[in-house]
């Protein structure tokens, strides 16, 4: 017949091997022995029925407190292994800000700039000049001066950042390079050949795709005698100058208010995937006219693009919010 102290023996022995458990895995093992049907602690449980009611509740009392000191036995066992393995992990990812790295020089260029860079020594290389123009911009170059006036819809297209500067929504945070185009145009007069790198907002919630602030790059060609094939043309020639062998480029209709006709251009990759770039089209004669240019005689295209999508593409970086880390173990790989 099995005694109180039967049972403080199993519950012992129990807590022993509880104890003694080297990991999770092991310790969940162990629980399932000791206290499950085929344990001694179950089997006494189930012989309970066949006791007469005395030794039934003093057997009873003692099982329930063995039976609590095993699973007290169990959870701390579970808090210690637990504490362990954050142990480990925090070590691994520790940053150690007081550190000093070995470097083999002063750090380099943000995958960004670099990028923005090499689009210039491309589009230089095409015969294109580098302009550039405010971050803070008027409403007439942002919006108004490039066909979009007040209430169109298209001014929905991209959530603006007003700045509190003279009239209410007068003064914003350029949303896209194109207002540098009016400014090139009332500068200096045709032949305009040029590319606008640049920083650009929009009120926007970020994720994988979308940041409030980002890069674009624009360009800008207004000549006599400027066709719809000059600019597939330029296209296709800064795709395979950039990209490499095997990169083509497509277009695909669309709408600009500033363009007409307008289109979106896609690269294709030598595998057959396309990578959509940006949008472009014709300069439409009433931003022309609004720099200052007689639609006439001249005509001109337009096309602008995501530089820093293009730049986590390239390396196979799938969220943009990266361009933002700060972590050097990131930085240093580019
Ligand atoms: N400015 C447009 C944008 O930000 C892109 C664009 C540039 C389209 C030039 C046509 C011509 O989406």
């Amino acid at each position: 017949m099995t005694t109180p102290d039967d049972i403080e023996r199993m519950g012992a022995a129990a807590v022993e091997r509880l104890r003694a458990a080297p990991d999770l895995d092991a310790l969940t093992a162990v629980l399932a022995e000791v206290t499950g049907k085929g344990s001694d602690l179950g089997a006494v449980k189930r012989g309970m029925g066949q006791l007469d009611a005395e030794a039934r509740k003093q057997l009873g009392q003692t099982l329930n407190r063995v039976n609590g000191d095993v699973g007290r036995a169990a959870a701390e066992r579970r808090a210690e292994l637990e504490a362990a393995a954050r142990r480990v992990r925090l070590e691994a990812e520790r940053l150690d800000l007081t550190e000093v790295r070995p470097t083999t020089g002063a750090g380099h260029l943000h995958l960004v700039t670099q990028t923005m860079e090499e689009l210039e020594d491309v589009f230089t290389g095409l015969g294109f000049a580098v302009a550039e123009g405010p971050e803070v911009e008027d409403d007439w170059h942002n919006f108004t001066g490039l066909n979009i006036p007040a209430y169109h819809p298209a001014r929905d297209m991209q959530d603006t950042f007003f700045v509190d500067r003279g009239e209410p929504g007068d003064v914003v945070l350029r949303t896209h390079t194109s207002p540098v185009q009016l400014r090139v145009m009332e500068q200096q007069g045709p032949p305009i050949y040029i590319v606008v790198p640049g920083r650009v907002h929009r009120n926007e919630a970020r994720d994988a795709t979308h940041l409030a602030t980002f890069h674009q790059l624009e360009a800008l060609v207004v000549d006599e005698g400027i066709t719809f094939g000059h600019l597939a043309g330029t296209i296709e020639a800064f795709t395979a100058a950039y990209f490499g062998e095997g990169f083509t480029s497509r277009l695909r209709p669309s709408y600009f208010p500033f363009t007409e006709p307008s289109a979106e251009f896609d690269i294709r990759r030598p595998d057959g995937t396309w990578l959509e770039l940006g949008g472009c089209g014709m300069v439409h004669p009433n931003v022309l006219r609004n720099g200052g240019i007689d639609p006439e005689r001249y005509t001109g295209f337009a096309f602008g693009f995501g530089i820093d999508r293009l730049a986590l593409a390239r390396h196979g970086v799938p969220d943009l919010r990266e361009i933002l880390s700060v972590d050097v173990r990131f930085l240093e790989q580019f």
